[in-house]
């Protein structure tokens, strides 16, 4: 069959690269705060609606272009919508998403690979918070050693990818993945069990509707589609290479459940602890590199859980920088056949070049800015707010309404092999629901 010479070779793999794709950084530092600081169970709620009725529906019609298609994310378009020239634009959208998400996301996954050294070495350990907080802010504003490790980081993306489809991103996620769920589960244990943690359990759980508001829904939203990695093509990749025996809705279930899971996860590891120590929980990066290293300091057998926690870090970000990365090369391959190779060091290397900008923006650069950003929050604004709601709106009218209707059935129900019980609802939404909700999301974003 055709699409195991193309693709994964397992629903097992296939769930396993598209859930390392979608846990990231935003699962572990950006999801456990925005929750907290958005009224924690309540937060919840909305979040799981919206994962439950737009993000699995997109990332429902992301795999069924890239399936239908066999291609690539700009090739898709090509295949499925041949007549229009304006259906190039999601896919020129996507790979230039992908371009820049992955230059500031590799900035801040090069830095976990510095703790992990610096944790491990035990220059993290004794240190007062104030220390800490030097540490970490005269690290990120160096104008060479975040570059290296960021070098380091696209290096060992380049050489997973350079070993293709199934040999690289498949057997690697296969690995890593159960790895990191693994070290997550010792770290909630490990934070469960401190004097005290159960006001973090309150911190992330218990609802307050007093803190919800419109910004609430829209930070729900926008975490929502970042972490489940849609709107910008990589679930286009990643469906083109999904077995034709497949059942498109329960692979989705699975990816959308476990990276919600690790994201819930990831709260419960991180807040009970901070609480337990009497720490206030900080957004962004200092969360994660400036209260947790204190709270490791804190704790007894702080080394070896700092260590196994940057470690965490760092597999969740790579299977995310290989989703990213092999958006652009699969294209590059089918497009002009480059080998894997090239596309990779060619693209990688564009990343590291716009990367500079990204990384010095906490150094030399910080007073550089575009509209009041440094050009780090520049990329992320552009992305989050613009390229990524855009691109899942293109896809959802594609599926919703150019595509026809027993085009998009056949292809989920696998040419009339299986039933899926939900295609109608899947369908309504993608057709109304999705695009609208995607354009507020658009046009609040943009205000
Ligand atoms: N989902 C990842 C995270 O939560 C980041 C990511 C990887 C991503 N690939 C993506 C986000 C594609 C948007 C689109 O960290």
């Amino acid at each position: 069959m055709a699409n195991n010479i193309r693709g994964f070779n397992s629903k097992f793999g296939t769930i396993m690269a598209a859930t390392g794709g979608a846990v990231g950084l935003g699962n572990i530092w950006r999801f456990p705060y925005t929750a907290g600081s958005n009224g924690g169970g309540a937060f919840l709620i909305i979040y799981f609606l919206f994962v439950l009725f737009l993000g699995l529906p997109v990332m429902l019609s992301e795999e069924t272009i890239g399936r239908r298609a066999q291609k690539n994310v700009l090739g898709a378009f090509k295949v499925l919508a041949p007549k229009h020239k304006i259906w190039m634009a999601p896919g020129l959208i996507s790979i230039v998403t992908a371009i820049v998400i992955y230059s500031f996301y590799s900035v801040v996954a090069g830095w976990t690979l510095n703790y992990i050294i610096a944790s491990a070495s035990g220059l993290l350990s004794g240190k007062s918070p104030d220390e800490i907080t030097e540490f970490f802010n005269t690290f990120t504003s160096n104008s060479i050693f975040p570059l290296i490790y960021q070098f380091i980081f696209l290096l060992l993306t380049i050489f997973i990818i350079n070993r293709g489809v199934k040999d690289g991103i498949e057997k690697c996620t296969k690995i890593l993945m159960p790895i990191l769920l693994l070290l997550l589960i010792v770290m909630c244990i490990r934070s469960l069990t401190l004097e005290g943690a159960y006001k973090g359990v309150e911190f992330l759980f218990k609802p307050d509707f007093s803190k919800l508001d419109g910004n609430s829904i829209l930070d729900a939203l926008g975490q929502a589609m970042f972490s489940l990695s849609i709107g910008m093509g990589a679930l286009i990749t990643y469906g083109s290479y999904m077995l034709k025996q497949d059942n498109l809705f329960t692979t989705s279930l699975w990816i959308a459940g476990a990276d919600t899971l690790v994201a819930i996860l990831a709260g419960v590891a991180i807040f009970p602890a901070v609480f337990a120590f009497g720490l206030e929980p900080t957004s962004g990066p200092s969360l994660v590199y400036i209260v947790l290293p204190n709270v490791f300091n804190s704790m007894s057998g702080g080394t070896v859980f700092a260590v196994a926690f940057f470690i965490l870090l760092s597999i969740a970000a790579l299977t995310s920088t290989i989703s990213l990365l092999e958006v652009p090369v699969l294209w590059a391959n089918e497009s002009f056949s480059w080998g894997r190779r090239k596309a990779s060091l060619i693209f990688s290397a564009l990343v590291f070049v716009l990367g500079i900008f990204c990384s010095l923006s906490f150094g030399c650069l910080s007073n550089f800015t575009i509209c009041g950003k440094t050009v780090f929050d520049l990329f992320d604004f552009i992305t989050a707010n613009l390229l990524m709601p855009i691109g899942a709106i293109f896809f959802t009218l594609l599926i919703g309404w150019h595509l026809p209707k027993a085009d998009v059935y056949d292809e989920l129900s696998n040419s009339g092999a299986i039933k899926p019980k939900l295609f109608n609802i899947f369908y309504f939404i993608i057709r109304y629901i999705a695009p609208l909700a995607l354009l507020v999301v658009l046009i609040s974003g943009l205000l």
